[in-house]
């Protein structure tokens, strides 16, 4: 049996790529998703974002981030000056899990062997965008990028060495300050928006 990952034989370009993903089975997180949510953005963007998985409105549009959770993304980038247009953002898992919960799907955080049996995809994005700097948003994106579990807390809000010439930063999902308690909201997205400050030198 061929035991290779479909994203070692998807071509050498982003829309190749794109293209391969539609029908991934690597994990059995395809079995009721909508679709695969490919990253977007420039193919050699100087910037990479990476989220945790698509949710409920990225798996109905095909699209990374467009939900509640993209506009605090949008907002936030715009605070310290980059636009989402300049930037390439994507997923650790590219397909959405979720808990049925009457007929709400709710959100439902992927394991380890699925972190693991999408990091390929991460992998070639990064091979082939070469950005200069890694944003993890999140503890799902900081374990797949980094290959053992990170916590957020103590490693947001410096930048890392990920590979020989590219930088990672590490700060909260979006999504995390969409839980929080109105009375840190705010200050909780200021560091938020702090910690994206460190990113502006790497535009081009
Ligand atoms: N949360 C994520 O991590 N990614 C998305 O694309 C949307 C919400």
């Amino acid at each position: 049996p061929d035991t290779s990952h479909p994203a070692e034989h998807a071509g050498n370009t982003v829309a190749s790529l794109r293209k391969a993903a539609t029908n991934c089975r690597a994990c059995h997180l395809w079995e009721h998703a909508t679709q695969t949510v490919f990253g977007e953005g420039p193919s050699h963007a100087s910037i990479m974002l990476v989220g945790e998985q698509p949710g409920d409105r990225e798996d109905a549009t095909g699209h990374p981030f467009v939900g509640p959770a993209g506009s605090i993304l949008s907002h936030a980038l715009t605070a310290v000056g980059i636009s989402r247009e300049e930037v390439y953002v994507t997923n650790a898992v590219k397909h959405f899990k979720f808990e049925l919960r009457g007929k709400r799907r709710m959100h439902k955080k992927p394991i380890d062997t699925e972190i693991v049996a999408c990091h390929a995809w991460l992998q070639r994005e990064i091979e082939l965008i070469t950005p200069r700097l890694i944003i993890a948003l999140g503890a799902t994106a900081a374990r797949s990028l980094l290959g053992r579990a990170t916590p957020v807390k103590v490693n947001r809000g410096k930048l890392l060495e990920y590979a020989t010439g590219v930088s990672l930063l590490i700060t909260v999902h979006p999504s995390f300050l969409l839980r929080m308690p109105e009375e840190n909201k705010d200050e909780e997205y200021e560091h938020f928006v702090n910690d994206l400050n460190l990113a502006k030198p790497f535009l081009d």
